[in-house]
């Protein structure tokens, strides 16, 4: 499939999707949303891919939803296409894929750019980073998980303090924040994404899967439910062929082959 607002490309088991609008600053229009929608499905469902990168470039990550397109829409326009939840495939399945998906943000990640880097299962950021959920000087608020997900990884102070007032955050105060999980030089930021999942991707990913499932239930599920579930998946990795070479390549001191089964 060929795509007019992504770069789609592979390195190894390494599916990464590039934001390519960038006269728009990579803003989130239908026909972006869509074909993102549609490029994380094809990488989920290739069993040559392990783990995914989205990235904006070295410039930006994404500067929100796209306003022009949103400007002369109704309530009844929006509530009836669900937006931007119901709008296309990508949000949607962004909560529901079962490889890790990493974001590398170079630049502005704002309002539903900043939602769409939250979304993903962990954040890298380069030093030129800078989110904020700027909805309310246009008159709206965030629709995309904003207040959810920056609440509960920030705490409520910061989140409300950026949803109240617009007030950008930067790369430092991010990783301080605990939004991202580290700071690179954004010519390395690619490369350092890259490295993670293609480190991820070599693992076994019936392992892998278990795990983000387990780390999102923390937030999902009281803490007696969360950890009866993290026993199960626990316990079921001893189901598979790549936890016995795991365990046998540890004791004979040798690297691991791991076959995803
Ligand atoms: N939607 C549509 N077009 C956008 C856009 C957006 N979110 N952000 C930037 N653009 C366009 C600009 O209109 C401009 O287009 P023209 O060249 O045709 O005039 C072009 O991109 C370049 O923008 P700037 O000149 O403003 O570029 P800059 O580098 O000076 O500033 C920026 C970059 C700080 C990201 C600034 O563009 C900006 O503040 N954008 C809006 C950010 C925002 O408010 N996002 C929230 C959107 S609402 C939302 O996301 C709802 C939700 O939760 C789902």
């Amino acid at each position: 499939m060929s795509y007019d607002h992504l770069i789609v490309e592979t390195e190894g088991r390494v599916g990464i999707v590039t934001l390519h609008r960038p006269a728009a600053r990579n803003a989130l229009s239908t026909p972006l949303v869509n074909e993102l929608g549609a490029a994380l499905e094809a990488f989920e469902q290739d069993p040559a891919i392990g783990a995914i990168v989205l990235t904006g470039g070295d410039q930006v990550f994404a500067a929100g939803a796209d306003i022009k397109e949103l400007q002369e829409a109704g309530f009844v326009d929006i509530f009836l296409a669900d937006f931007p939840h119901g709008r296309a495939a990508a949000w949607k399945r962004m909560a529901t894929l079962r490889k890790p998906v990493i974001a590398a943000v170079a630049g502005f990640a704002l309002g539903g750019g900043c939602e769409l880097a939250m979304a993903c299962d962990f954040i890298l950021a380069a030093d030129t980073a800078v989110f904020g959920q700027p909805e309310v000087l246009l008159g709206t608020m965030p629709g995309a998980g904003g207040t959810q997900r920056l609440a509960r990884v920030v705490g409520k102070s910061k989140a409300m303090e950026m949803c109240l007032t617009g007030r950008r955050m930067d790369a430092q105060e991010a990783e301080r924040a605990g939004l991202v999980s580290r700071v690179v030089p954004v010519a390395e930021l690619r490369a350092e994404a890259v490295k993670a999942a293609a480190t991820i991707a070599a693992l076994s990913l019936p392992a892998v899967m278990m795990i983000k499932e387990s780390v999102n239930a923390a937030y999902e599920t009281p803490l007696a439910e969360g950890l009866r579930l993290e026993r199960r998946a626990f316990q079921s990795t001893f189901a598979t062929e790549d936890r016995r070479e795991g365990m046998a390549a540890f004791a004979a001191k040798r690297k691991p082959e791991f076959k995803g089964r």
